[in-house]
């Protein structure tokens, strides 16, 4: 190993430990480390257990069956998603107790829902779906903003056995498009529009554009969010949510699925062409996302739970929805971004419902950190006692920050790795057990085998960076890509061998077995024949007090491969300099070794982001290489790159 490598990652071990804090410890839910040795030897059992906890109308009779990479779990087994997600804590005493907790963007807009409240609204509209015609195995798309119609619409879904496939609100007419072509949906379901920081945008006129020559869709129901005037429905075609569920009956017989039918669908992108229906089902996924959600999150019966994730990600139906709802758990949702009416709005909610656990993600709270500490410290948010991360590595500043400025110093910080096709949590500390490390996931859940290989299949030793491999069969993972068995096998199952899972992601395990993730494998950089990890430099740039926000890519280069480029955001109203530059990339240089310095600095106002904030770093490094972009439609902003094409040229 060069001096520049260990110097490497030598930097983000040198950080402080935190063990769990001793109140904490006391009252967790798992606190005993020899849980990781039982799950190792009976991991079958081990899941059979979390299985046992839902409810089911006929028992599995063999809890998993693995011809690789083809997984079958608690096979026969017959349960309800729906019904285990509402029905059984009305039936369990528990009707009166808050489900869900909505919160509109319109700080004078709120709505909770019992148990009891819940399940009526879901069973309505169960039956109206059917009455449109829905019917076991169909597919139904949504196309809604943060609304409860949206959570209500996916166990409606399930209580009748057509699965969802959920399109994130902010996602083009053209996005929509291609997934319900893809997943053949009949049915849309979609909204007038929704609030935005205070403005009104349109969701109808997308839906429409999107419907253009669409070849299966023959119902669209609308949700009257706004309230708008100026829309016309297709007599034959449009329904109105309120009008279809207003006369409906509050039950409605969930059907008795097969644990291996289909209960979503999620489409997400992949490296190259069209987007992936990433398949999950019904049995394994809910006992997964069960059991993470409860042991990951420490969840009590008392606690407010808040995911911060939108609906149309997988991380809102696996934690705002399935996982929080099965454990019967108040779970809220929020439609608006964190700076309206005031940058304080989600410490407003925090305190407002005496939030006790709270995940997010790092780009969010990377945000925080440069509107400052004056927003959370606004509010009183001591009923918070867990923090969860999700989405990317955290950089250990922001992790201290949130730990320190969020969590008041006290509340463990589980940062959780997974993915759309993971269903669930796979590596996470566990808070009760778990000494934490800023920047690191940790550890594989109870049983689960990860391990990071070399291109050639060889398991590394401690501190060589390598591709995250996942051994093992885990519940709630993908079954397969909707309709396209082979490209699952070819994008996950192929690199190595088909029983060993390829999760597409750089990453090291140090010599204590804690997992540093260092992100896709294409954020991953060969300069000179060095393995440099971005996030490594970013982490490095935003270190240095003038930035906010960093990206690096790699820019082709005839000697050394690549060298990295770095696009930094500065704090508040710093501006660039020839001298800052030098700044920062000697800064760059002291932390990383002088490989890592930036070959060049460039300062941008905003960096081109997916609707969930992730940084595009693929189409910087097209930019850098003078290729095409590409399609930005998706983006939440578009304009932001040709601006950057501009100081690039
Ligand atoms: C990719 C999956 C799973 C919920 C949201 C994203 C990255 C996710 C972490 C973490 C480092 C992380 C990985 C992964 N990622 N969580 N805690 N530490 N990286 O779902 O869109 O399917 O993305 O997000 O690169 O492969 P997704």
């Amino acid at each position: 190993m060069s001096e520049k490598e260990s110097h490497i990652e030598s930097r983000l071990e040198e950080g402080k430990i935190y063990p769990p804090p001793k109140e904490f410890k006391k009252n967790a839910n798992i606190d005993d480390p020899g849980i990781y040795e039982y799950a190792e030897k009976n991991y079958e059992k081990f899941w059979e257990e979390f299985a046992e906890r839902l409810d089911w109308y006929e028992k599995w009779d063999e809890v998993l069956e693995w011809n690789p990479p083809y997984a079958k779990w608690f096979l026969n087994g017959k349960i309800n998603a729906s019904y285990n997600c509402v029905d059984r804590h009305v039936e369990n005493g528990k009707g009166d107790k808050t489900a869900i907790i909505w919160e509109g963007e319109p700080t004078d807009e709120t709505k909770e829902y019992t148990f009891t409240e819940l399940k009526d609204e879901v069973c309505k509209f169960a039956n109206a779906l059917k009455e449109l015609g829905v019917e076991k195995g169909d597919i139904v798309t949504f196309y809604l903003p943060m609304i409860p119609e949206l959570a209500i619409g996916l166990l409606a879904c399930s209580r009748i056995g057509a699965p969802h496939s959920v399109v994130f609100g902010g996602f083009s007419p053209t996005a929509l498009h291609e997934r319900l072509e893809d997943s053949q949906s009949k049915v849309l379901v979609t909204a007038d529009g929704y609030y935005r920081r205070g403005k009104e945008l349109k969701m109808w006129e997308n839906a429409l554009e999107a419907l253009e020559n669409a070849t299966s869709v023959d119902k669209v129901i609308a949700v009257d969010r706004l309230g708008r005037d100026d829309i016309t429905l297709d007599e034959e075609r449009d329904v109105y949510y309120h009008e279809i569920t207003e006369n409906q009956a509050t039950e409605c017989e969930p059907e008795k699925m097969d644990s291996e039918d289909m209960l979503f669908l999620m489409y997400t992108s992949g490296t190259t062409g069209k987007p992936k229906g990433v398949v999950h089902t019904t049995g394994g996924y809910l006992t997964g996302t069960s059991a993470t959600h409860k042991w990951v999150f420490d969840i009590k019966d008392d606690d407010i739970y808040w995911c911060t994730a939108d609906i149309g990600w997988i991380t809102g139906h696996s934690y705002i929805v399935y996982g929080p709802l099965a454990n019967g758990t108040t779970t809220i949702m929020y439609e608006g971004s964190p700076d309206y009416p005031d940058k304080d709005r989600f410490w407003e909610i925090v305190e407002k419902y005496d939030v006790t656990v709270l995940y997010t993600a790092p780009t969010a709270i990377r945000l925080f950190m440069k509107w400052g500490r004056k927003y959370p410290d606004k509010h009183d948010m001591s009923t918070l006692r867990l923090l969860g991360s999700v989405g990317e590595p955290i950089n250990p500043k922001a992790w201290e920050w949130y730990h320190e400025v969020i969590g008041g110093g006290n509340c463990p910080i589980v940062d959780t790795w997974w993915q759309t096709e993971t269903g669930m949590i796979l590596i996470t500390p566990l808070p009760g057990i778990t000494d934490l490390k800023p920047g690191s996931a940790t550890k594989p859940f109870p049983g689960l085998k990860a391990d990071i290989y070399d291109a050639e299949g060889n398991s590394l030793p401690p501190n060589q960076g390598g591709y995250l491999v996942i051994k093992r069969p885990w519940p709630s993972m993908l079954r397969t890509l909707y309709e396209d068995p082979e490209r699952y096998e070819d994008t996950y199952w192929s690199e190595y061998s088909s029983d060993i899972y390829f999760a597409g992601d750089g990453a090291r395990v140090d010599e204590d077995g804690y997992f540093w993730v260092v992100g896709r494998i294409d954020d991953v950089l060969n300069v000179a024949g060095h393995r440099l990890s971005t996030m490594e430099m970013e982490s490095a740039l935003v270190d240095h007090p003038a930035v906010a926000e960093a990206a690096v890519v790699g820019r082709p280069d005839e000697v050394k491969g690549h060298v990295p480029v770095a696009y930094v955001i500065l704090e508040g109203e710093r501006e660039g300099s020839e001298e800052l530059v030098q700044e920062l990339r000697s800064h760059v240089g002291k932390i990383i070794g002088p490989i890592g310095k930036p070959a060049a600095v460039r300062f941008s106002s905003d960096l081109p982001k997916t609707r969930s904030g992730k940084i595009m770093r693929r189409i910087l490094k097209k930019l850098e290489a003078g290729e095409d972009y590409g399609d930005t439609s998706t983006l939440r902003n578009p304009n932001i790159v040709e601006q950057l094409k501009k100081m690039v040229e």
